[in-house]
C-alpha cells in the first residue's frame, strides 16, 4: 500500500477564529482530515505569537480557547494529530538547524516580515526568523502538503527552499513541500475591502466564528460596498464570495444575476448573508460554549495529540542529529 501523503498546518492563538481563517484554512483541514486519505498534523502555534503583544495570561487563555474552536469546528483528534507547538521541543531545536541553512537575505525578501517590520518599532529577530520556525513545524513531521490561505504562501515556498538547502548541504532527507489553496484563499476586511481580513484591523472588519448572529448581521450592515470606477467593487465581490459559501447555491445565483442586472439591492444581500451565516455557525457556537467548559477534557485531548507528535518529531531529531554531525 503506498504511503497517505502527510498534511501539516497551524493557525496561531492570537484570537477567536475568524471567516477568513475559516474559508482558507480550517474548512478544509476539515474536509481533509474526514477524507480519510491523508495522515494529518494540525497544531497551535504558539510559539510563532510570542512575536506579537499579547501577555502571558492573555497568550494562556487563547491558547485554550483556539483549542475548543478549532475542535468545535470539526478537528477531530482520533482522526488528525492535533497539538500546542510549544509541547513539543524538537520545533524549536528544528528551527535552529535551519537558522544555520537559511540565507539572511531570503528571510529579507518576506512580505509579511516587511509588512511587520514597516509597522511595528525596535522589531525582535523572532519576526526576522519567524518563517524558518514554520519550515521547522513542516519538516519535523515530513509535510507534503500545507493547506493555508494565500498570505502563507511565500512562508511555504521557503519551506521548500529550506528542505533543498538542508538536502544539498547534508544527504537528502526532506520532501519538497507544497501549499494546498482553498477556493477562497484571500477573504477581504469588511470595513477596507482592499486588505486581507485581519484581526489586527479592528473588530468590525472581521466576522468571528462565535460571534453571535445580531452581532454579525451589525457588522454586515456596516460593511463597505461603494463602488470605485468600473465593475464589481471589491466590498461586493467579497460579500459575494461569502453568500456563496455561507449561504444555498440558488441565493447565491440570484445576487449574482442581480449584481449582473445592476437590480441588486446591498441592503437585501446583506441582511441574507447575515443570516445566512449566522445560522451556519450556530452548531459551532454551542459546541464551542460545552467545550470551553470542560477544561480538563481540552487538556486531556492536547495531551493525547502531545504525545502522537512527540514520537515522530523525536524519531526526525534522531536522523537530523547524525546526520548533521551532533551525534
Ligand atoms: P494565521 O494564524 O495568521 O492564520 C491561520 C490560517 O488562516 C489563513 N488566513 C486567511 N485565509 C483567507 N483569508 C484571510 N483573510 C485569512 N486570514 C488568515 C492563513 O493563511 C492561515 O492558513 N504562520 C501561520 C501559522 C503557522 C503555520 C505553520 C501554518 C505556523 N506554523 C506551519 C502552516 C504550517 C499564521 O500565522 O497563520
Amino acid at each position: 500500500m503506498n504511503k497517505k501523503e502527510i498534511i501539516v498546518s497551524g493557525i496561531q492563538p492570537t484570537g477567536n477564529l475568524h471567516i477568513g481563517n475559516y474559508l482558507g484554512a480550517v474548512k478544509k483541514w476539515v474536509e481533509l482530515q474526514n477524507s480519510g486519505k491523508y495522515e494529518m498534523y494540525i497544531f497551535i502555534a504558539d510559539l510563532h505569537a510570542l512575536t506579537g503583544k499579547m501577555t502571558a495570561d492573555e497568550l494562556r487563555t487563547q491558547i485554550n480557547k483556539t483549542c475548543a474552536e478549532l475542535l468545535a469546528a470539526g478537528i477531530d483528534p482520533k482522526k488528525t494529530t492535533f497539538f500546542v507547538q510549544s509541547h513539543i521541543q524538537e520545533h524549536a531545536e528544528l528551527a535552529w538547524i535551519f537558522n544555520c541553512v537559511t540565507p539572511i537575505n531570503e528571510l529579507e525578501r518576506m512580505t509579511q516580515y516587511k509588512d511587520k517590520v514597516a509597522q511595528f518599532k525596535n522589531a525582535t529577530a523572532g519576526l526576522f526568523t519567524y518563517p524558518i520556525l514554520q519550515a521547522a513545524d513542516i519538516l519535523l513531521y515530513h509535510g507534503d502538503l500545507v493547506p493555508v490561505g494565500q498570505d502563507q504562501i511565500q512562508h511555504v515556498e521557503l519551506t521548500r527552499d529550506t528542505a533543498r538547502w538542508f538536502n544539498n548541504k547534508y544527504e537528502q532527507y526532506f520532501p519538497e513541500t507544497k501549499h494546498l489553496l482553498t477556493p477562497t484563499p484571500k477573504i477581504m476586511s469588511l470595513l477596507e475591502p482592499n486588505k486581507k481580513m485581519s484581526k489586527s484591523l479592528g473588530q468590525d472588519h472581521v466576522i468571528e466564528l462565535s460571534d453571535e448572529p445580531e452581532i454579525i448581521e451589525n457588522k454586515i450592515k456596516k460593511a463597505v460596498t461603494a463602488t470605485e470606477g468600473g465593475g464589481v467593487a471589491p466590498g461586493v465581490a467579497n460579500l459575494l464570495v461569502l453568500i456563496k459559501e455561507f449561504g444555498d447555491q440558488k441565493t447565491y445565483e440570484k445576487f449574482i444575476q442581480m449584481e449582473k442586472d445592476k437590480t441588486i439591492r446591498y441592503g437585501d444581500l446583506k441582511k441574507e448573508l447575515g443570516e445566512a451565516v449566522g445560522k451556519y455557525f450556530s452548531n459551532f457556537r454551542t459546541e464551542r460554549a460545552k467545550l470551553l467548559r470542560d477544561e480538563k477534557k481540552l487538556t486531556k485531548i492536547m495531551s493525547v495529540g502531545t504525545k502522537k507528535a512527540k514520537k515522530v518529531a523525536e524519531k526526525t531529531m534522531i536522523d537530523i542529529r547524525k546526520i548533521i554531525g551532533l551525534k
